[in-house]
């Protein structure tokens, strides 16, 4: 027998440079370590990917979500990826139903099954959710916002110089809900000469505008002097975004984002928890909320939020404001003068009782966002306080995964 060898034949995963936002998500969330990225481009390593499908969910913008029928011998190597500024054509390939033909791809089925749960949250968003919009407007295509307010929402003698931004639209359309994210494209080059990549930033306003009936959004935008460890550095969006003056003009790209969304049936509740920039989702939720407060159809609202100081927490004056059987607020300072070091999964386990009252209730939906660090705090810190109460944390843990009622967004 002398039969020819069968030609291998690849799914090849591949991220849309074009509508990338170099978010990191799809990296952190790759349970083989696939993903990769240099100052270009976010890249699938052919030789590890195994098609599990676990990055497709989280990712904000469908740009993880591409695939290319290849020769294995001539898939796109890494190398090739980092080049790139948009996707190659599909290749015509011999057909899969002629003889000699291997498809050489993962049972993605399985394999998604397997991976599904890599992430500590949900990958759908509440049963009750809106649908969102998504990538509306593209690097290829922004949309230009006016900036119709800019000012500081941290007290002012303190290193955290977060801003609180509106962004007008005007007469076109941005629709979005509270939860999603924007893209910012700040002018200029990098070191290469290319134009910046956009970075995103979640909205801190609700659906119907920063004021109510306008088509306007707010963001909170912390000033980035260094680098998480400690050493200077100088973000080129942030500081961008918070040196703006009113009337200037700004590219925006998006909506992103379908999962971290609120619930919208009455009576659903909320567990906030997050940290410093982290609350712009919160904001957005709880002015949702208090916008509807005369309906009498508002669940429970449940905060716990981390800041250094009280002056460095954004946005204390307003929420300190809100009446308190509107909302049950949880304040964790780390660097209080006099004051013990609290993070707010300490406050999670010191406010258990109520914590358990609403994790019993099916219409609770919990949702994360802030330093990537607090992640695994704020997870033992649920599964103790379930564990108080006689449950077992790892089976919650997978309905509340589910029924898309545990969300996480860090960084
Ligand atoms: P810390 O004082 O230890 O840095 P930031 O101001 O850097 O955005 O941080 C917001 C808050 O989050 C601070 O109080 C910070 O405390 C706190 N924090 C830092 N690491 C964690 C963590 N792993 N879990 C929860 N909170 C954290």
């Amino acid at each position: 027998m002398n039969a020819p060898l069968p030609v291998q034949m690849l799914k090849q995963h591949l991220i849309d440079p074009e509508i990338c936002i170099r978010c990191n998500t799809c990296e952190e969330t790759c349970p083989v370590d696939a993903i990769t990225h240099d100052s270009n481009n976010y890249v699938v390593n052919p030789d590890i990917c195994n098609g599990c499908m676990a990055c497709v969910p989280p990712c904000p913008t469908g740009s993880i979500d591409n695939w290319r029928m290849v020769l294995r011998s001539e898939a796109y190597s890494v190398q090739d990826q980092l080049g790139w500024e948009e996707l190659p054509q599909e290749k015509s390939l011999p057909q899969a139903a002629d003889a000699g033909v291997a498809l050489d791809a993962p049972d993605i089925a399985a394999a998604a099954v397997s991976a599904s749960f890599a992430v500590p949250g949900a990958s759908i968003p509440p049963w009750s959710a809106a649908h969102p919009y998504v990538n509306l407007y593209t690097h290829k295509t922004p949309m230009t916002a006016t900036v119709v307010g800019n000012y500081r929402v941290t007290g002012v003698d303190t290193e955290s110089d977060i801003h609180h931004i509106v962004l007008d639209f005007g007469e076109l359309p941005f629709p979005v809900l509270e939860g999603q994210s924007i893209g910012i494209l700040p002018p200029g080059t990098d070191a290469q000469g290319r134009p910046h990549h956009a970075r995103q930033y979640s909205l801190a306003s609700p659906r119907d505008g920063e004021r109510a009936g306008y088509n306007n959004l707010s963001l909170t935008v912390k000033r980035v002097t260094e680098d998480h460890g400690g050493v200077a550095a100088h973000g080129v969006c942030s500081n961008y975004l918070c040196d703006l003056a009113k009337n200037d003009t700004v590219q925006v790209i998006g909506p992103f984002g379908h999962t971290f969304l609120m619930p919208n049936h009455p009576r659903a509740n909320l567990i906030m928890i997050c940290t410093g920039t982290g609350s712009a989702p919160m904001r957005a939720m709880t002015e949702r909320y208090r916008r509807r407060i005369d309906t009498g159809e508002n669940g429970r609202l449940m905060l716990f939020f981390g800041a250094r100081t009280e002056r460095e927490l954004p946005y204390f004056g307003p929420l300190m404001k809100l009446p308190r059987d509107f909302i049950d607020i949880n304040l964790a300072l780390s660097r209080e003068a006099g004051q013990p070091k609290r993070y707010v999964q300490d406050l999670i386990r010191e406010r258990a009782a109520p914590v358990l009252d609403l994790l019993s209730d099916r219409n609770t939906c919990i949702y994360v966002c802030g330093l990537k660090g607090m992640e695994v705090g704020v997870l033992d810190a649920l599964r103790d306080v379930t564990m108080q109460s006689g449950q077992d944390w790892s089976i919650l843990h997978d309905v509340l995964r589910r029924e898309g009622r545990l969300h996480f967004e860090t960084y």
